[in-house]
């Protein structure tokens, strides 16, 4: 029987609560003779670890990370360290380290997911952002020039290299032609006239090999005028880092909320573990009340067992949490539900065992 090997970093904040439901979910298939057997490994790396020791994670962390079948992430981030501390040292360094260069973020409106959109119906929203994860404007090179005097500055380089750039728009070409769906460009050429416009070039470039791919380029302002206006146009979605970032928040919000947005982060080639995570943050206004919503969470296990082969569970786990959302018995109180988070895993195998 297959077994698959998963490293758990639940992180800060709701990260650990959410986590849990992710894995009694995981676990719970398993148990159910779901054709494979799981183990998780817990490192409590994060702000506490950080407080403790002085660093995120150990020197050596991608190496302890790095014979997993996938990396399960809760949050990273916590009043007390700074953010760029807290994210640099853990989060960014695994998902530059492992070279997860395409972060792939549904933003899909399930039945019966709150939309604060007027006359959207569900299938409405239904596209995949495909963010550059990898450079772009997290590139981490700047400076930080003349402290304390007259001239000083900060410079924050975006980086954005042939490579980087053709292979997420590839990756995207590829789904639009295997999903038979459009391909839309987010990006931002009138006023980056650098990065931008070498993206744009890229993407007009690469689409000419495939011709059968129905394509769009729209500014990023535009775009997010058009994702509250008429989300319907958009399927596949390909940008960079930073857009891609603040997009799937703004996705997140017209498609049920934070608590029901997933990511993975991917190595197309498998050289190194995916890491698989909740878009949302450490949520530190609500963390440890038991209110915290984890089907973001249990989405993300959906899309971890879809790139561990087992599509079949993938497509169950989503169809059971839309279970969830239609009876609307077991909700967390962000979906106007008063059930606890620790609640919400049992109900969706209680779904998956009908
Ligand atoms: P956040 O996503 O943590 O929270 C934004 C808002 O959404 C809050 O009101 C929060 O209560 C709500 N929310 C988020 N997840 C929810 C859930 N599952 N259920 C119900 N409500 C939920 O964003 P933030 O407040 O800007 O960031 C908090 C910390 O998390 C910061 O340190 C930030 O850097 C970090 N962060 C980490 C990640 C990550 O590890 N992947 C992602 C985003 C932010
Ligand atoms: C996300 C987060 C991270 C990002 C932060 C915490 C560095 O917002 O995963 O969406 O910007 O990528
Ligand atoms: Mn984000």
């Amino acid at each position: 029987m297959k077994h698959f090997n998963i490293a758990v970093i639940a992180g800060d904040g709701i990260g650990p609560e959410v986590i849990a439901e992710g894995k009694k979910v995981f676990s719970g298939i398993a148990e159910m003779d779901g054709g494979f057997s799981v183990s998780f490994e817990d490192f409590p790396w994060g702000c506490e670890y950080y407080l403790k020791t002085g660093e995120m994670m150990p020197t050596d962390g991608l190496d302890i990370l790095k014979p997993f079948d996938a990396i399960y992430l809760g949050a990273v981030g916590y009043p007390g360290v700074p953010d760029h501390v807290s994210l640099g040292g853990l989060l960014l360094q695994i998902r530059r380290g492992f070279d997860e260069y395409i972060n792939l973020r549904p933003v899909r409106l399930l039945k019966g997911a709150p939309c604060p959109l007027a006359n959207v119906l569900p299938d409405d929203i239904n596209m995949i952002v495909v963010r550059e994860n990898s450079e772009g404007e997290y590139a981490n090179v700047g400076a930080h020039l003349y402290p304390g005097t007259e001239r000083e500055m900060a410079l924050q380089t975006g980086v954005f290299s042939r490579h980087g750039c053709e292979r997420v728009i590839r990756y995207a070409y590829e789904l639009a032609r295997l999903e038979k769906r459009s391909l839309t460009s987010i990006s931002k050429g009138n006023a980056l006239r650098y990065s931008m416009v070498f993206w744009d070039e890229i993407f007009a470039e690469i689409g000419r090999e495939y011709p059968d791919v129905e394509t769009h380029s729209l500014l990023v302002d535009a775009a997010s005028m058009f994702f509250v206006k008429d989300p319907g146009r958009f399927e596949i979605v390909v940008t960079s880092n930073l857009f891609g970032d603040i997009l799937t928040d703004l996705g997140a919000a017209i498609a049920g909320g934070m608590g029901l947005a997933a990511g993975a982060n991917l190595n197309p080639e498998r050289k190194y573990p995916s890491m698989f995570e909740p878009i949302h943050g450490s949520a530190p206004d609500i963390a440890g009340q038991e209110t915290a919503n984890p089907l973001a969470s249990i989405w993300s296990i959906s899309q971890m067992l879809e790139f561990l082969h087992e599509q079949e569970w993938a497509e169950r786990i989503l169809s059971a949490i839309e279970t969830l959302l239609v009876e609307r018995r077991t909700l967390t109180p962000d979906l106007g539900g008063s059930a606890k988070t620790s609640e919400i895993g049992a109900a969706i195998l209680e779904i998956l065992e009908r």
